[in-house]
């Protein structure tokens, strides 16, 4: 049975297109469940002993266990709501809203990292290389950057664009259990993967709709893409435990100087 035309017509309304990356809440509510890489980066504050620059730094995930331990920190991102969530949230951190293509800190810094496939956010080679080149100038002699981006998964990139898939199940800032339902279409030309969130709170409730997309870098790609931009590439790993980086690895975990 239909239900009425005023009821109708108010869930049609509430359905709504969001932006992530202005929602704390819901961003951490989306990413609660990822801690594995986090020991990776303790390793690495605690092998360079900083002072640390991450770039896009969200909400402060990976922040709040470098800062919790006492490591000087600096958070930048292009999201100036989630920069002062942060300011507010780790006011022992240093967060500076801007954007990882191009920043002019007046300071080096002994490790920088990208976690979290935040670099597949530059859709471009150009926009990559300006970034290196960025990270270059902010690096102290003896500093490491490091990376972390997946490797394109085939199976994924390819899979029916019409059908919406499980996600994940969330606890929505609401206070409602939400299933995250997923769309995606890969664009073959422009290796950009473009994605379609439907936020589904339950029955007869708001279904709002986030796009985004995502760069796929293949691991010859980004190699090149380092190298030329002047990096050594001192070590690839395949998972956050150091296993060296081969064909079945997921990911791909960049340590490099320059
Ligand atoms: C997947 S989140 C990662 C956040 C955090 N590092 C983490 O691991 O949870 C991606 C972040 O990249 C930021 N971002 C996207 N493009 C950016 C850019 N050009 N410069 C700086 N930050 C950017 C977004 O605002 C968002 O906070």
């Amino acid at each position: 049975m239909k239900a009425p035309l005023a009821l109708r017509l108010a869930q049609a309304s509430s359905k709504m297109k969001i932006q992530m990356y202005n929602q704390p809440d819901l961003y951490d509510a989306c990413t609660g469940h990822k801690v594995d890489d986090i020991p990776f980066y303790t390793h690495w504050a605690k092998e360079t002993n900083g002072p640390i620059l991450e770039l896009a730094c969200g909400t402060g995930r990976v922040a709040r266990p470098l800062l919790d331990k006492g490591y000087n920190y600096t958070g930048l991102d292009l999201s100036p709501v989630f920069i002062d969530h942060c300011k507010i949230k780790y006011p022992q951190g240093n967060f500076i809203t801007g954007d990882m293509r191009s920043f002019q800190l007046d300071q080096q810094f002994d490790l920088i990292f990208i976690p979290f496939n935040s670099f597949l956010h530059l859709y471009h080679e150009n926009e990559m290389i300006q970034c290196l080149e960025s990270v270059k100038d902010h690096l102290s002699e003896k500093g490491r950057f490091l990376l972390d981006i997946f490797v394109p998964d085939p199976e994924f990139l390819y899979r029916d664009p019409n059908k919406k898939y499980e996600e994940m199940v969330i606890n929505h800032p609401t206070g409602e259990t939400c299933t995250v339902w997923q769309k995606n279409q890969f664009d073959e030309e422009t290796e950009t993967n473009h994605i379609h969130w439907f936020f589904d709170r339950g029955d007869g409730k708001a279904q709002d709709e986030y796009q985004f997309d995502m760069r796929m870098i293949y691991p010859d790609t980004m190699d090149r893409l380092l190298v030329e931009s002047g990096f050594t590439i001192d070590e690839k790993w395949g998972d956050y435990d150091g296993e060296p980086f081969d064909e079945s690895s997921l990911l791909q975990l960049y340590i490099c100087s320059k």
